[in-house]
């Protein structure tokens, strides 16, 4: 002991030094590339987002339309990759059926191999920002028995994704352009949040020289945890738990018991210890949502407003600091919209792939080591194999 420092869950560690995200957790402040997340939300759209991670500025008129042509021209997957779904059982979580396809992309392009090529390094972030919705969809469409949709590259972006989803090929989809708006939101503010668990994984993967698909299918794979993105299904989860307001008070006693392992889903966040910045604007599109589909009578929601604020008034929330997290909106706003709650982190999973791979192409693109932590051994000193017989 005592040779190396210890800080279990990197409390306190710096992995990397990085250029895209700031977060002051205090001020409940979150730029990217300097940019406030309320502008962006605001004013940008999540593939206008995508472009500053990764290059650093926002595009002029020009460079915004050629990216999003270009991110638009590869929305298609390989024919062969329908043969993969086809392996999967029809009740098989999307997560799991993402993190298999995701990383089986490196099988079509070969090229991703090549990481110290630039230009085959954009082509995958390329590839890898088009192609997820259409893969999200994919493992929608195949739980639910019905036919892939193709992408329709004449929509934007989200639009795009939600025809994927909800459409089906005997007639053509319309999409309420408030849905597809609140869509995108939900991709932007999911976007990048600096070294969380998933993205220091990918960096971590990343930095072994491992490709690009591989890389961020092992951001899937952490993502899905319920302490981190699996937390918007586990607050739906919760929502439908708790059945009644009446019920409300028990689960937040529940919570509050140290005997009892049960936390209130969608809140608190090992950052943000003031209200975090995409929260206030999930709330505001929630609200924008909920009316728009006519609602805002549901009863999980109702559940869901009560319980935000007993929570926010409550001594042991209010003293740990622990506010409603950008889960605890997001989940309610899904529902709304159709999506069922195992697609939740399938769709935050879209939505950061652009942090995830401006991440891993910033480490690339700069000198690197492999990441290997150490440890503090706590096993047996040394000591003698016993023979089978004498144990
Ligand atoms: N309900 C009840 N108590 C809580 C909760 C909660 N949701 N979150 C934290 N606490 C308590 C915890 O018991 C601890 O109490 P004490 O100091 O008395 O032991 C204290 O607050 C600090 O918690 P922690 O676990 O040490 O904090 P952390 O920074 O390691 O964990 C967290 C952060 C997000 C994992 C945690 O707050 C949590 O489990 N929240 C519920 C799950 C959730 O909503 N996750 C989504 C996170 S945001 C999106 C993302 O990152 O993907």
């Amino acid at each position: 002991r005592g040779l190396f420092t210890y800080d279990p869950g990197f409390v306190s560690t710096a992995s990397c030094e990085s250029k895209i995200t700031f977060i002051d957790g205090g001020k409940g402040q979150l730029l990217h590339r300097g940019y406030p997340i309320e502008q962006l939300a605001e004013k940008s759209d999540y593939l206008e987002t995508c472009y500053l991670l990764m290059n650093g500025e926002l595009p002029n008129a020009e460079q915004k339309k050629t990216y999003v042509d270009t991110i638009m021209s590869h929305t298609m997957v390989h024919e062969s990759l329908v043969s993969f779904f086809k392996g999967f059982r029809y009740d098989a979580h999307p997560m799991a059926m993402m993190c298999g396809v995701v990383g089986a992309l490196a099988s079509f392009y070969h090229d991703s191999l090549d990481i110290n090529n630039p230009e085959h390094r954009e082509i995958s972030a390329h590839r890898l920002i088009a192609k997820m919705p259409t893969l999200a969809a994919m493992c929608y469409k195949h739980s639910k028995g019905m036919p892939f949709m193709y992408p329709d590259n004449s929509r934007s972006y989200s639009e795009n994704f939600l025809h994927m989803m909800f459409g089906n090929p005997c007639e053509s989809s319309k999409i309420d352009p408030i849905v597809a708006k609140a869509m995108d939101i939900i991709f932007l503010l999911h976007a990048d949040h600096e070294q969380n668990a998933s993205t220091s994984t990918v960096r971590l993967a990343g930095s072994s020289g491992a490709n690009p698909f591989a890389c961020i299918s092992s951001g899937i794979a952490t993502l899905w945890g319920p302490a981190h993105g699996g937390a918007n299904e586990a607050v739906l989860n919760m929502l439908q738990e708790i059945g009644d307001e009446s019920r409300i008070d028990e689960f937040v006693k529940r919570a509050k018991d140290k005997s009892d392992p049960f936390r209130l889903m969608g809140f608190g966040h090992r950052v943000y210890k003031n209200f975090d910045p995409r929260s206030r604007v999930m709330q505001g599109i929630c609200d924008e949502v909920l009316g728009a589909m006519g609602a805002e009578n549901d009863p999980l929601l109702k559940i869901a407003k009560k319980l935000e604020k007993i929570a926010l008034e409550d001594d042991y929330f209010v003293e740990k600091k622990l506010y409603p997290n950008v889960d605890f909106y997001s989940g309610i706003i899904m529902k709304a919209i159709g999506i069922p709650t195992d697609m939740f982190t399938v769709i935050f999973a879209t939505g950061r792939t652009s942090g995830w791979i401006a991440h891993w192409n910033e480490m690339i693109s700069n000198p690197y080591k492999i990441g290997r932590p150490r440890q503090l051994y706590t096993g047996y000193p040394q000591r003698n194999y016993t023979d089978l017989e004498q144990r």
